[in-house]
């Protein structure tokens, strides 16, 4: 089954993620599509209306107009945000007063009862980043939203199914924004909401199915999020035919390894779990430098994938976890970019397979998590923090031994369920404890100790990119401390970092 679709063109904007997730959380399908690929992919998927995104106040190449009047002779109903706005008006014939950055609220009234604006509250208070005066917007308009000084906010030409919009309605902050997407959905466009996680996972499972047939299929299982959701949804289509390979490299945290290990051990799949603790260990003996790590780490991993290559042979099909944030495109001038991820870096290199299955590349992270609730995995795997590929070797601080990697594996255990049993497990986005290669002098039952200082870090971010430490409760982390003291020997001092990216990072190493 195919799902009924709204294509978003990227012009550049840095705002394209937000307005698919918009749509999507609309029960409406949408892919993000560089504009130099809007043509033939809107020949190919017959979306049902277009969104043009892109920077605001940038003037529009010749390749962007040329583009954008072939997408208007599509006669799809199109929604340009806070883009191309000025050029449509001129092209219409008509004046443009001024131009400026606002970035700021603007207060808006209603000045039609058109069903693009059917539920919105008037007056409203909008974001608007970049703001055109124009008192005559040419013959065919109607404008529909307005400031309250008259200036037109949105307006639209209903012979030629334009849709124009000075504000972001993508972001939280502009009042009845997603009631104006809604609108444009399913008043505009006419889309009926066919897009769920339920249809997806019958419609993604069929298409395995179809795609793999009785062949065989390799999976690096890692036990994030990605490729746990992903090895249980090809194991729903192909059962045994999938293999998932699962190396414990002994940087995983308290309990990680057999967590995965229970759950996929009892599934309709071959399950393969490698010990490699040792190999791994061995080659970090005495590193303390933390790229160095890294790259031993990946090395190893393709080290390891090479061997299992030649136990399994050649594979039919090489299954990876990528997710769509992984793929998307980014719509810049330049050559287009795509960042391609691979769940063990290098693997597609050192397996023999004939082809890929990456069920997942249409799907955001929350929208994978839903998958996971939807075949039934439990919490731990699917709700799992986002954990780093070295897994805690950039949480030991200096050279990784096993004892520091248990007393930080103790440290962190503790960190976590008091979290968890404060209720803040899903509102910090990272919590992790750190393991200092600082000792200092402590006491306990009246005897002198030196011990290791331990830092604990809470983030709160969207993006990764940035991030603010979190004010987690005193008396929570009063509870982690002491407990964290008393329970995990050679620890007797505990931090917390209160240092926000950037200009920190997350990680320490
Ligand atoms: P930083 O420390 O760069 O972390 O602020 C941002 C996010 O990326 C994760 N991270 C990694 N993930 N390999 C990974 O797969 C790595 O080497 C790595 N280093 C950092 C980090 O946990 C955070 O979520």
């Amino acid at each position: 089954m195919k799902h009924q679709e709204i294509t978003v063109i990227d012009f550049g904007g840095q705002h394209c993620q937000l307005v698919a997730r918009r749509i999507r959380d609309l029960n409406v399908y949408c892919q993000v599509i560089p504009y130099k690929k809007a043509l033939d992919h809107i020949k190919e998927n017959k979306p049902l209306g277009i969104i043009l995104i892109g920077q605001a106040g940038k003037d529009l190449t010749d390749k962007h107009k040329l583009v954008i009047e072939e997408l208007r002779k599509t006669k799809l109903p199109i929604l340009a945000i806070n883009y191309a706005i000025e050029e449509i008006i001129k092209n219409n014939g008509g004046k443009i007063e001024s131009c400026q950055d606002l970035n700021d609220l603007v207060e808006i009234e209603n000045t039609s009862k058109h069903n693009l604006l059917a539920d919105i509250n008037s007056p409203s208070k909008v974001w608007t980043s970049f703001f055109i005066k124009s008192s005559d917007l040419g013959p065919g308009y109607e404008i529909i939203q307005q400031t309250k000084d008259g200036d037109f906010v949105s307006a639209l030409n209903e012979e030629k199914s334009l849709y124009l919009v000075q504000y972001h309605p993508e972001l939280s902050t502009s009042e009845n924004g997603t009631e104006l997407i809604k609108n444009f959905l399913y008043n505009i466009c006419k889309c009926q909401g066919d897009w769920t996680v339920k249809n997806f996972k019958e419609a993604q499972i069929q298409k395995i199915k179809d795609q793999v047939g009785d062949k065989k299929v390799l999976l690096a299982l890692s036990g994030g999020v990605d490729s746990s959701v992903c090895a249980a949804l090809i194991s729903k289509a192909i059962g045994k035919n999938l293999t998932c390979v699962f190396v414990d490299t002994g940087l995983m945290r308290k309990n990680e390894g057999d967590e995965v290990e229970g759950f996929f051990k009892d599934q309709d799949l071959n399950f393969i779990r490698l010990d490699a603790e040792e190999r791994f260990l061995g080659k970090l003996k005495g590193v303390t430098d933390p790229e160095k790590k890294r790259k031993i780490i990946g090395e190893e991993f393709i080290r390891v994938f090479e061997e299992v290559g030649r136990q399994v042979g050649s594979v039919d099909y090489l299954a990876q976890g990528t997710i769509y944030p992984d793929i998307i495109e980014s719509g810049k001038e330049d050559d287009q970019v795509i960042k391609s991820h691979h769940n063990v870096g290098g693997l597609p290199d050192v397996i023999d397979f004939k082809d890929l299955v990456e069920p997942l590349k249409d799907l955001f992270k929350d929208e994978v998590r839903r998958l996971g609730e939807e075949l039934e995995m439990p919490d731990y795997l699917v709700h799992r923090q986002p954990f780093p590929g070295p897994g805690l070797a950039v949480r030991v601080m200096g050279e990784i031994t096993k004892e520091r990697l248990d007393i930080l594996r103790e440290a962190d255990y503790i960190f976590r369920e008091e979290i968890a049993l404060a209720g803040l497990d899903r509102e910090i986005s990272q919590y992790f404890a750190i393991i200092t290669n600082i000792q200092t002098v402590g006491v306990k039952n009246d005897q002198r100790t030196y011990d290791y200082t331990l830092a604990l870090r809470a983030v709160k971010t969207n993006d990764f990119m940035v991030a603010d430490w979190v004010k987690i409760p005193f008396e929570v982390l009063e509870k982690v401390s002491t407990r964290i003291t008393s329970e995990v020997n050679h620890i007797n001092r505990v931090v917390y970092d209160i240092s926000s990216k950037p200009p920190a990072t997350i990680e320490w190493e």
